[in-house]
């Protein structure tokens, strides 16, 4: 399995695979502090809601065991420049709160770093968020397949011993997570039991992680599968190529709407139309019971430049003006199954304790 996040046994360093460019090339890039750590998230080196979440962890448990030798005041001082440093690289994935208050809760079981082992205790929370990351994901994958099959079974759309195809979108893999992936762990588990013909992967403008990343995964994983253009999902779906839509989430609100990767609301309308199951996958720590509808969610906007391209690849009319929203958001009314570590889940979410 691919490895997005290694920490190094020094407690010094932590390594993320350079997701900006893959598949062309694995290279690591090295963290160890808060502001680099900020930087990777900021600039998609590490991406993905789970992921985010944990390399951000690293980062915060990384800064202070830098700063283990300064006087209480400065090292508090640090923790709460770091937080926010790291709080503000990204808006919209809620895991990455999430993380982050989790080490702040360490934190303040130590007294706020008065009591020894503080930085001890930060970096074995940050381990520990990364390896349940991982087991929830097995999970997901096992309970999404079975609770897809079901789905699909009860209304006569698989038969016994079938097969069905799969729309799915952006990068929910090893690379989006601590390891497997949400909406990924659910088509890998489909491909073992049999029970997967195929995988539609949307390349997911402007920033490929379908047609880069999760391509990349399935080659890996042996499993056969086709990209396609975003645009293409509507056709593929009146066709009868697919049977069920499959997605991560970023942040899903108390009523169960899903901000996800921008072209997510146009695959949950589409699978409405074509009588076909939308399913969202996600570990309980992206649920978010405290803001209420997705109205609320904040969504990140980014560069122009990703949709326009620069030399020597430019795709648009020089000059022309750009909406680059990175996510969007689907109501709840289009959703047919939510699926976490814990199963098939119904709103109202409340938000996950900090620890399990
Ligand atoms: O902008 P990205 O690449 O971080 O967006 C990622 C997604 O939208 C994923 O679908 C989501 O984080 C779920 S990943 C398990």
């Amino acid at each position: 399995m691919v490895e997005a996040i290694i920490p190094e046994e020094t407690r010094e360093a932590v390594r993320l695979l350079d997701q900006r460019l893959l598949p062309w090339e694995e290279r690591y890039l090295t963290v160890r502090e808060a502001q680099d750590t900020a930087e990777a998230i900021r600039q998609m080196a590490v991406r993905g809601a789970p992921a985010i979440g944990i390399a951000a962890a690293y980062g915060l448990a990384l800064h202070m065991g830098r700063r283990k030798g300064l006087p209480l005041p400065d090292r508090r001082r640090a923790f709460r420049e770091a937080y926010r440093l790291l709080a503000e690289s990204r808006p919209t994935a809620v895991n990455l709160f999430w993380a982050l208050r989790r080490l702040a809760q360490v934190w303040e079981a130590y007294g706020e770093g008065e009591r020894p082992g503080a930085v001890d205790a930060l970096w074995e929370e940050a381990r520990r968020l990364h390896e349940e990351d991982r087991q929830q994901n097995r999970r997901i994958g096992q309970q999404g397949a079975e609770a897809l099959w079901a789905y699909l079974r009860g209304r006569g759309a698989v038969q016994e011993g079938g097969r069905i195809a799969v729309y799915t979108h952006c990068n929910t893999g090893s690379l989006a997570t601590g390891g497997y992936g949400t909406a990924f762990s659910i088509l890998r588990q489909l491909w073992q039991e049999g029970r997967l013909s195929h995988v539609y992967a949307g390349e997911t403008r402007p920033r490929f992680q379908g047609g880069r990343l999760t391509a990349w995964e399935l080659q890996k994983e042996g499993i056969p599968f086709t990209v396609v253009v975003d645009s293409a999902a509507g056709a593929l779906m009146a066709q009868g190529k697919v049977q069920a839509v499959v997605v991560g989430a970023d942040r899903i609100a108390r009523n169960g709407d899903v901000a996800n990767k921008i072209g997510t609301y146009t695959l949950a309308v589409l699978a409405k139309a074509h009588g076909i199951p939308f399913v969202v996958a996600a570990p309980t720590s992206t649920l978010d019971g405290d803001t209420p509808t997705g109205e609320a969610i904040p969504i990140e906007e980014r560069d122009p430049e990703e949709v326009q391209g620069k030399e020597p690849c430019r795709y648009l009319a020089p000059g022309a003006p750009v909406w680059n929203p990175a996510f969007d958001v689907t109501p709840a009314s289009l959703v047919t199954l939510w699926i976490t570590e814990k199963g098939s889940v119904k709103p109202p979410f409340s938000s996950n304790p900090l620890s399990l």
